[in-house]
């Protein structure tokens, strides 16, 4: 019995060590769970393709939308020349991008791709030094199947890895990668392959997948490429460039700095519809994060284009470092609402009319993320004014087909 007392006491004592030693390890699991967690975020961040490109969407021109196969050397330096001597460049758009019918229709006898002799006739080489030495930077195109879909030039499926070191060799810096002539096998296969090889060809190069949305590339490809189609092609009119929209919207939640949605290039200028509606197009291209390529002559650009391409807000809000898609948040009928986010706790707000009338739009606080008591100043982005302290509610009367643009700042 006598003994039993500091027993008991050391059975106390050792009890006490037990209880911390478990505290303490539980705390150590706890941070390990918090590291994990860590582990777990940089992880998804590390399933981005890894090249440090596209931290925003991609600016530039291709020559697809406006020339098709009608492209020779001379047109892209002169493309260049204008980008530089109309701003255009200076307001972010630096790519230069050939597209379809570049090429021989057959590899020469070490199985490289050839540069059409009758187009081409400096080669490649030389034109993406020209397009270097005015301060932009060049793009090619090939397929990742057995031809382009021009059936002009060999594709490239079986020969990534070669054609990923000839475009490095060339100074190509962004690779628009098509999918015709694919023989039935997935782009979750075949594209890949050309990533791979891209990263080990020894240049930074933009990978834009094009696959027109077949295999649901927003789950897949960010891991693979900088950009992916979500559609098929885009075309100059009304009806198409809305689908392709609508298409697109679909997969907001999936873009993020790296990895873009693409409902494909511009075609503000070509001609095929009105003024307003080359201002939604280019209002929403730029709220839904889209690449801005434009797609059409800018040699011979006419004022009002000018007006559209080069608006600086317009721009910014789509190279918002945030990089959030923004998105239809409201519909009632053709009256529409699209939104997102920016940095700074900013909101990005459009006001569509696709009806055949002019209407009244109203966008609440409430459909744009903001509480209805937040105090804001809004910022028109076409009209170039300001309204200071607005509360609650945005409305417009906006034409057929026409759109306003507005960054909303919470005082
Ligand atoms: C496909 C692409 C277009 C263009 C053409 C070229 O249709 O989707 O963007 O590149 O091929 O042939």
């Amino acid at each position: 019995m006598a003994h039993s007392l500091p027993s008991s006491r050391f059975s106390v004592f050792l009890f006490c060590i037990l209880l911390l030693l478990l505290i303490s390890s539980s705390t150590v699991s706890g941070a390990r769970l918090g590291n994990a967690r860590l582990t777990d975020s940089s992880s998804i961040r590390r399933i981005l393709l890894n090249n440090g490109l596209g931290l925003t969407p991609q600016m530039g021109w291709n020559s697809w939308n406006h020339f098709h196969c009608n492209i020779n050397e001379t047109l892209i330096k002169e493309t260049a020349d204008a980008m530089v001597s109309s701003g255009l460049a200076a307001l972010g758009y630096t790519y230069i991008n050939l597209d379809d019918c570049w090429g021989e229709l057959n590899r020469d006898a070490q199985g490289n791709l050839v540069p059409k002799a009758s187009t081409f006739p400096s080669g490649i080489k030389a034109l993406a030094d020209y397009v270097h030495s005015k301060g932009l930077m060049f793009g090619i195109y090939a397929d990742a199947g057995t031809q382009t879909c021009s059936k002009t030039m060999p594709g490239s499926l079986g020969y990534e890895e070669q054609d990923a070191k000839t475009f490095a060799s060339w100074g190509v810096d962004y690779l628009k990668y098509d999918n015709c002539a694919n023989t039935g096998i997935s782009p979750k296969e075949r594209y890949p392959k050309m990533s791979k090889a891209l990263l080990s060809s020894g240049r930074t190069i933009f990978f834009s997948l094009c696959e027109w949305g077949n295999e649901d590339p927003a789950t897949w490809a960010p891991s693979i490429g900088n950009s992916w189609r979500t559609t098929g092609d885009i075309k100059d009119n009304w009806d198409r460039m809305t689908s392709v929209a609508d298409q697109n919207d679909k997969w907001a939640s999936y873009a993020q700095p790296g990895s873009w949605n693409d409902p494909d290039m511009l075609e503000v200028g070509n001609g095929g519809m009105t003024t307003e509606e080359y201002r939604s197009h280019f209002s929403i291209w730029s709220l839904a994060k889209a690449p801005l390529l434009i797609g059409c002559d800018i040699r011979s650009i006419d004022s009002v284009t000018f007006e559209l391409l080069r608006n600086k807000e317009v721009i910014a809000v789509n190279q918002d470092k945030l990089g959030v898609q923004g998105k239809k948040v409201k519909k009632d009928g053709d009256l529409e609402v699209w939104a997102g986010p920016l940095t700074d706790n900013r909101v990005a707000v459009v006001l569509w009319n696709r009806g055949s009338s002019s209407a009244n739009i109203t966008a609440y606080w409430s459909d744009i993320g903001l509480k209805p008591s937040t105090v804001c100043d809004v910022q028109d982005l076409w009209a170039h004014s300001t309204e200071l302290s607005v509360q609650d509610q945005l409305s417009a009367q906006v034409d057929s087909h026409a759109c306003r643009m507005y960054t909303i700042t919470p005082q």
